[in-house]
């Protein structure tokens, strides 16, 4: 979608690189000229993904660094800039989550999701954020959160929690650090089929039983591409006057959900004119 070069020398830190939408927008990052750091707990799923995705196995530098560990997060930074010599834009991509009736968790499968979520989001921010302010360096930052971060999520709720917090540090940073140079956005998806997401939310046969892409008015899921495109243009310098804004890529799926008469879809065209004549019939009474 951007012009060859749109990231050229960029250094650009994905938290949850190696797999799913972080890996896509990490390999259109790479594409545009950008220099990457992939960072996660797993670190043979991060070799692999840097050896996919690096040109001359140099610009992809595959870090192990759980989020949620602070020290292991300045860890990161340290090994990105011994690297590249800057970071330029940080991605706060991990996640964890799963589907459960919320009486059915314990407090520790609740700490284990809003840990990684929001604890990790904010670890990177503040430990990376304090760099930029020493250094007066300015970046940005680009927050992965769900649609569910503002209407909330019955069955997902520690995430949808967490990504409400997110959203309020997205929003409140953006304007706090703006005198820094640095600015704050937020993506959030609906549904991109990701080996992580699916085997957690929608496992065995409830892929088929709740087909995600009947929810959405395009009638389809998400392409990876779409969503590294809509990254890609928030990490460069073409958005440079967006700052505090949260976009949704979701083919309209939330707003179904929301419009109170949006079940109308349902009513066959062959009965709108039986409805009209009732309707009519009404005036004045
Ligand atoms: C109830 C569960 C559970 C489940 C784990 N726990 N799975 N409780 N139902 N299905 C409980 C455990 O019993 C334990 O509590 C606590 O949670 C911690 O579990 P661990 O397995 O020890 O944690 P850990 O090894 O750190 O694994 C974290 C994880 C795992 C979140 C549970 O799934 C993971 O690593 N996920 C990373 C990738 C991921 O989730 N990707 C999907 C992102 S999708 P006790 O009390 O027993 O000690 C996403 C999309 C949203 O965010 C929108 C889509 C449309
Ligand atoms: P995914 O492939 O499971 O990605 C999650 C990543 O987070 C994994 O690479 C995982 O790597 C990493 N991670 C988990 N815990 C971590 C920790 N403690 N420290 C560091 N990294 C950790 O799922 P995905 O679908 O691509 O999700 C990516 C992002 O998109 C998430 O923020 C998710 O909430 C968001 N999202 C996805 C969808 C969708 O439809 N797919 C919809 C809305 C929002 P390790 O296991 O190696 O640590």
């Amino acid at each position: 979608m951007l012009k060859e070069d749109s990231l050229k020398d960029k250094v650009i830190v994905i938290t949850g690189g190696g797999t799913g939408l972080g890996k896509a927008m990490g390999k259109y990052f790479v594409e545009l000229g950008a220099n990457l750091v992939i960072a996660s707990r797993k670190l043979d799923v991060l070799e692999e993904t840097a050896k996919e995705l690096s040109i001359n196995d140099r610009n992809v530098l595959p870090v192990q660094c759980d989020v949620t560990d602070y020290a292991q997060v300045e860890n990161l930074l340290k090994s990105t800039v011994e690297k590249f010599g800057k970071v330029d834009a940080l991605v706060n991509n991990a996640a964890g989550n799963f589907i459960s009736p919320t009486e059915r968790l314990s407090h520790r499968a609740f700490d284990v999701i809003v840990n990684i979520v929001l604890k990790g989001t904010y670890n990177c921010t503040l430990a990376f954020g304090k760099n930029w302010i020493k250094e007066k360096q300015s970046a940005t930052v680009l927050n992965i959160v769900t649609t569910y971060a503002w209407t909330g999520s019955a069955y997902v709720v520690p995430s949808a929690a967490a990504k409400a917090g997110v959203l309020a540090l997205t929003r409140s940073l953006a304007v706090e650090w703006a005198k820094y140079g640095i600015r704050f956005n937020a993506i959030a998806p609906g549904p991109f089929p990701t080996k992580g997401a699916w085997d957690r939310l929608l496992p065995g046969d409830m892929k088929d039983k709740f087909d995600l892409a009947k929810k959405v008015p395009l009638k389809r899921v998400g392409e990876h591409q779409e969503l590294a495109n809509l990254a890609a243009y928030l990490v460069s310098d073409y958005s440079a006057y967006i700052n505090g804004e949260v976009i949704t890529i979701d083919g309209g799926e939330w707003l179904k959900g929301a419009g109170q008469f949006n079940m109308l879809e349902m009513v066959p065209d062959s009965m709108w004119d039986m409805i009209e004549q009732m309707v009519r019939k009404s005036k004045g009474s």
